[in-house]
């Protein structure tokens, strides 16, 4: 059973970090999903890079629903997700790691739910703390460890993409408590949150939003922190694995009594 997933995002495009790789098509009542699986520490762990390995999907057309399904037929219980951000706020600078526990949606056109009524029927999924406080927690000691410039805790702001926000979107977002601005965290998070499964997001700060940056934004510019950033994510996501609690605590998994459904 592979209980824990990588979704890479911008950037972090390969499962590096694993060894004995090898790939599974998976298919989904949503399509198929390329999966890599590997081994760390003598668990099996599985990778999807969200935007596809040569980034050629954009944020508004990835299957967000076949990439969670996928993970969740192959039993895996915990997500940990990386995230190109630009942030909103001028403590938060390029190059530090923050772990979001609220979003703001801000997306127009995605299939947002597993539930569309019919025969999965129609549920109304909470979505009170989205991000696992325990994934959080784990990655948070391993950011401690490895003494990393790192926050537990900020909003992410997800909008619609693929272009960059207007300063006036981003000043408006920020009146509303914004802290990061991204494209994929939704519904990513949301649809993992249905089907039980614990999911972290790991922002890593690209950037000053736009109106807040002095210049115009350039997806190079996301591109080149990120070149600098990717090692030392791939180091906090495996270093946290020995923090996850084998006997989860958080509420995540408790969605199912609502959903039912059989995991
Ligand atoms: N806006 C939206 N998405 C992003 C940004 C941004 O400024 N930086 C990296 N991803």
């Amino acid at each position: 059973m592979i209980k824990l997933a990588i979704i890479g995002g911008t950037g972090v495009y390969d499962p590096k970090m694993l060894d004995d790789i090898r790939t599974t098509v998976q298919s989904t009542p949503y399509g198929e999903v390329t999966v890599t699986i590997g081994n760390y520490a003598g668990e099996e762990i599985a990778f999807i890079p969200r935007h596809g390995s040569l980034h050629s999907v954009p944020p508004h057309l990835i299957n967000y629903r076949a990439n969670i399904m996928a993970l969740n037929i192959l039993g895996v219980k915990s997500i940990l997700a990386t995230a190109a951000v630009g942030s909103l706020n001028l403590d938060l600078k390029p190059g530090m790691f923050i772990l979001a526990d609220q979003f703001l949606d801000f997306t127009k056109t995605r299939r947002s739910t597993f539930y569309e009524g019919g025969a999965e029927g129609v549920i109304h999924c909470d979505m009170t703390v989205p991000y696992c406080k325990e994934l959080r927690q784990a990655l948070t000691k391993a950011g401690e460890d490895l003494g990393y410039s790192m926050q537990n805790g900020g909003t992410y702001v997800c909008t619609e993409g693929p272009r960059f926000e207007t300063a006036a979107e981003i000043s408006m977002f920020k009146q509303l408590g914004g802290d990061l601005v991204g494209m994929t965290s939704v519904p990513e998070v949301c649809l993992a949150r249905e089907l039980g499964i614990c999911y972290a997001n790991i922002s890593i700060i690209t950037n000053h939003a736009a109106g807040i940056s002095p210049h115009i934004l350039t997806h190079s510019e996301v591109l080149q922190v990120m070149k600098d950033s990717t090692c030392d994510v791939r180091q906090l996501m495996m270093d946290s694995i020995k923090y996850i609690p084998e006997d989860k605590k958080c509420d995540c998994a408790q969605i199912l009594n609502e959903t039912g459904v059989n995991k």
